[in-house]
């Protein structure tokens, strides 16, 4: 039967979740992820009611002019600085995230990338896979920093920065964060998490997780400046978006020895590394995968599927995306959808 509606998906997703599109509309999709130009894009868009697109589609004002046919974008992620949300809104184009299903999986890796940076987890394995452990190891050697019993600074108290101080209380740590604004007392309570300044959460801190989206303002939210503030022995990590710490310092606090170790799923400029981070035993790499886990992956694509739909007008929740980022387009289009 043919579909009156089209919907473009960016980049492979998983079957089940093409099929329960297909359902309802006409789906195009791509065979692999491409990073495309904002004319690739513009064209891909102009022939679509709506387009599920990820971190590497930047949907901006260019990429939408003279389209009037587009009526949703649905992001696959729950960071979406890839979209320019007043230029979607502007457009009358509903937009959407991915939120609440990639938390607690998010949460895991922020911590996964903690204990392997500070117990140097990946450095002792390609040291082991080199054949180097011959016997005639020192007691003293492979030395990492301890995490239980320390002080976890959280910077950027949402969602999945309150999932990473629940798991500190298994390992009786002190918490403190700072959050442009402070949590109510129960949620601080819960999380066993105390509100600091920027400047006391960087001296106090012997591991620092970042968890903060990215905008203008935290552009760099993590330079020199902040780093000459923490502790030699602490150790950086990031599972919030390149741009929030200036690589290049970072590089260099941790080839001086400023900084311990450092742990990073995000990069500034991504899928490309800083090569000074590449080259450097103390720092824990990752693709970008905090929240890459089967059951997560398929959740966040589902969500994004279903928000599409109902963006659309189809399925349970037609005309109200469950996670809608910009209420005001509806309010505008009079409950058209
Ligand atoms: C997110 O959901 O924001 C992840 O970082 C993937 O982009």
């Amino acid at each position: 039967m043919s579909k009156s509606q089209s919907v473009w998906v960016s980049r492979p997703l998983f079957p089940e979740v093409l099929a329960s599109l297909a359902q309802y509309v006409d789906v195009r999709t791509e065979a692999k992820e491409t990073k495309r130009t904002p004319e690739q894009l513009h064209k891909k868009l102009a022939e679509v009611d709506g387009a599920i697109v990820g971190l590497s589609d930047r949907i901006d004002a260019g990429v939408l002019a003279g389209n009037r046919r587009l009526r949703a974008i649905a992001n696959l992620g729950v960071g979406y600085n890839n979209l320019d949300l007043p230029a979607l809104t502007a457009a009358g184009v509903l937009a959407t995230n991915t939120p609440d299903v990639l938390t607690q999986t998010t949460a895991d890796y922020a911590w996964a990338l903690l204990l392997a940076a500070a117990r140097r987890v990946s450095s002792a394995e390609r040291w082991l896979r080199a054949g180097r452990w011959r016997g005639g190891m020192r007691f003293d050697d492979w030395l990492g920093v301890d995490v239980h019993g320390k002080t976890l600074g959280i910077f950027g108290m949402g969602r999945i920065g309150q999932a990473v101080a629940r798991r500190a209380i298994g390992f009786d740590m002190h918490v403190i964060y700072h959050n442009r604004s402070r949590l109510p007392e129960a949620v601080e309570h819960e999380c066993r998490a105390i509100w600091v300044d920027k400047a006391e959460l960087l001296q106090r801190s012997d591991h620092l997780v970042l968890v903060l989206p990215y905008n203008a303002q935290n552009h760099h939210a993590i330079g020199a400046d902040e780093l000459a503030h923490m502790k030699p022995t602490a150790v950086l990590v990031n599972i919030a978006r390149g741009g929030i710490v200036d690589d290049a310092a970072l590089a260099a606090a941790l080839r001086e020895g400023r900084l311990a170790a450092a742990g990073l799923d995000v990069f500034e400029g991504e899928p490309s590394v800083h090569s000074a981070l590449r080259e450097l035993e103390n720092a824990v790499l990752s693709p970008h995968i905090a929240s890459a886990s089967a059951d997560t992956r398929r959740a966040m694509a589902q969500l994004a599927a279903d928000n599409m739909l109902a963006a659309l007008g189809y399925g349970p929740s037609a005309g109200h995306p469950p996670s809608l980022l910009n209420p005001q387009v509806l309010g505008g289009r009079g409950g058209e959808t």
